[in-house]
């Protein structure tokens, strides 16, 4: 059976992926999830379980999103946090760390996020696709939210 394709007005152009060591596993996971429903993917690493420092990859992913080589990022570290606090330190990335979809929809809907940041550890496989798929699938509401988004800088 051919692969559920991701509705394209919906699908950002590329996807960037990027983890430590804690979130390879998932990363990987995520990343075949992602590409068997038609997402350009851009794998930022890491790429291995080795020992890595979580704000190189954090920081990547902020520079892919800054740099506009990608329109939405996720990130994945052991518990999330190290992760979403490195690519929030890019000017224009707005990392949301979350563990359950309805925030991943909220992240969209109202902080207009660019990027989703999972802890491993700390959220299982089925709710982080479900998180994902929330993430990617739903729009910026607008309105009442553009003043408040522009005042993240
Ligand atoms: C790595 O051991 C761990 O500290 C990292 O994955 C993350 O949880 C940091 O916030």
């Amino acid at each position: 059976m051919a692969p559920e394709k991701a509705p394209h007005a919906l699908a950002p152009e590329i996807v960037a992926l990027a983890s430590d060591h804690g979130g390879f596993e998932l990363k990987e996971l995520l990343k075949k999830e992602l590409a068997a429903k038609g997402y350009k993917l851009l794998d930022l690493g890491t790429n291995s379980s080795a020992a890595v420092d979580y704000p190189d990859y954090g920081l990547a992913l902020a520079e892919a999103i800054a740099s506009g080589q990608a329109s939405r990022g996720i990130g994945i570290c052991g518990s999330g946090v190290g992760i979403s606090i490195a690519a929030n330190r890019r000017a224009g990335v707005r990392a949301a760390l979350v563990s359950d979809s309805l925030t991943a929809r909220l992240c969209r809907q109202h902080n207009d996020a660019n990027v989703l940041c999972l802890g491993a550890r700390t959220t299982g496989v089925d709710v982080a696709k479900d998180c994902v798929h929330a993430f990617l699938s739903t729009q910026f509401e607008g309105g009442r939210h553009v003043r408040r988004v522009e005042k993240l800088g």
